[in-house]
């Protein structure tokens, strides 16, 4: 039997690249000083190992933070075959976040090609383990979900991947589908989804004991969004599988939730539709009654996030959660004010707005608070209805989109919104190209902050 090959991982400072070249093999030290190794954050430098060996001997990478992303970039980058181990001693916070980083960076999307070897990393000493599996596990499963092509990914399928999350976990899953939604009063989400011949759904999971304070979580579940009658061009329509990448980071975060035992009641709710073109479809300046009672006029039929939302939010308002918790990809506008990298934050509670920022900054996935402005409620008047889903204006489109949800949320309920892209143009450390859960983890800190951990002494994540 061949022995398994084996290297070392070595994060190091600019001073502890010193230190390492100055207690190194000689050749090993010539090697890194030849490439012209510096400790840059985010360069990593692969050294081959001593004697006949050659094999990789020590991989130096090079870090200011010893942080979640350190280790982020190495599982796509070192070649597999190979067991890793972490060099250095670090404490349980640490040795976690840098797990996750890796495991966050280990993922390919390979539903249609063959599985590629990955390598190996062994967790290092005080890792919390289960902890890394619960949130790098709800994380490939949102990529998952955002990366298959609408084809295979609509709402028939989206519904089946909560309720196989739900049969793990032992939570209650009521889907209402097709006609069903208007006799069960979402007008709504019917409307938007009528069009396609995959069946419009709402999607709705519980979970948790029902002693505790409940959280809801609401997703928008777009499978795929051609724009409508207003159809999009097709630059613009090409991404839009991802349209459902609001559904995905709340599913992910759900199962974050569920595996960690958090103290609360869980609800997830998805309305699951394509937004479609055909003789059926709704129409521009249509008015739709929603769950809540006020009519929408719409404006165009590519703001359809919004008006699934309307009837999922006041369905999830009817409980009188504690926290309401929306995530959608709505609106370009909030891609335009913060690039895709950065979702929109937008609350009506300003406690509740801080602690999600601070959560953001703690686990490095940071979200930044747009207004919520009064002012601009005016905006959304329309001359046919009580409401109208886009306004005339053509200017501040993610806070009007933001407005809009706004008079769906029951009074005085703590609701927070966050209009995000859900998938990396480019691959950063953890996080590579394509489908991405976004804010997720920066919820899940912010709960463990409100609510407590289940389990006592878990590493942060
Ligand atoms: N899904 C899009 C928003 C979107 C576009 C998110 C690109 C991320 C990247 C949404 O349904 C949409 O089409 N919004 C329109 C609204 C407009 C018609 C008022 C938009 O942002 O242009
Ligand atoms: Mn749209
Ligand atoms: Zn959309």
């Amino acid at each position: 039997m061949q022995a398994v090959q084996q290297a070392d991982i070595v994060p190091v400072t600019r001073a502890g690249l010193d230190a390492w070249l100055a207690r190194a093999p000689a050749s090993q030290a010539r090697w890194v000083r030849q490439h012209g190794f510096q400790a840059l954050p985010g360069r990593h430098i692969v050294v081959p190992g001593m004697g006949g060996d050659q094999g990789i001997g020590v991989v130096l990478v090079a870090t200011s933070s010893f942080g979640l992303f350190t280790l982020g970039d190495l599982p796509a980058a070192l070649p597999a075959g190979i067991v890793y181990s972490l060099e250095g001693r670090f404490d349980r916070e640490r040795a976690t976040a840098l797990s996750l980083g890796w495991a966050l960076g280990n993922y390919r999307f390979e539903r249609y090609r063959e599985a590629r070897p990955r390598p190996h990393l062994v967790w290092p000493d005080g890792t919390d383990i289960a902890r890394v599996e619960a949130i790098a596990e709800s994380v490939r499963l949102g990529r998952d979900l955002i990366n298959t092509p609408a084809e295979d990914m609509g709402p028939g399928e989206l519904a089946e991947a909560v309720a196989a999350l739900g049969r793990d976990h032992d939570a209650r899953v009521r889907i209402v589908a097709g006609d069903e939604l208007l006799a069960a009063g979402y007008p709504a989400i019917h409307a938007v989804g009528r069009a396609s011949s995959r069946a419009p759904r709402l999607i709705d999971l519980a979970w948790g004991d029902p002693e505790a304070p409940q959280v809801a979580l609401v997703g928008k579940g777009v499978c795929f969004d051609s724009g409508g009658l207003d159809l999009k061009p097709a630059a613009a329509m090409q991404p839009m599988k991802k349209d459902m990448a609001g559904a995905a980071s709340a599913i992910a975060l759900a199962a974050m939730v569920m595996r960690l035992g958090l103290p609360v009641r869980l609800r997830l709710l998805v309305p699951a539709v394509d937004n479609a073109v055909a003789g059926n479809a709704y129409r521009p300046l249509d008015v739709i009654p929603t769950r809540q009672g006020t009519a929408i006029e719409i404006g165009n039929t590519d703001a359809e996030g919004r008006v699934i939302l309307a009837d999922a939010l006041a369905e999830a308002s009817s409980d009188r959660p504690d926290l309401l918790l929306d995530l959608a990809t709505l609106t370009g506008a909030a891609r335009a004010a913060l690039g895709p990298e950065l979702p929109a934050l937008f609350s009506n509670d300003d406690t509740l707005a801080n602690e999600i920022e601070a959560a953001g900054r703690q686990v490095e996935d940071e979200l930044w608070r747009l207004p919520l402005w009064p002012g601009y409620r005016r905006l959304l008047e329309s001359d046919t209805a009580p409401l109208s889903t886009t306004g005339r204006e053509g200017t501040a489109g993610a806070i009007l989109a933001a407005l809009f949800l706004e008079r769906f949320v029951g009074e005085g309920i703590a609701w927070a919104h966050i209009d995000l892209m859900g998938w990396n143009t480019h691959a950063r450390p953890g996080r590579p190209k394509g489908g991405e859960v976004m804010a997720a983890r920066c919820l899940l800190a912010m709960l463990e902050r409100r609510y407590g951990r289940a389990r006592a002494g878990t590493g942060q994540g």
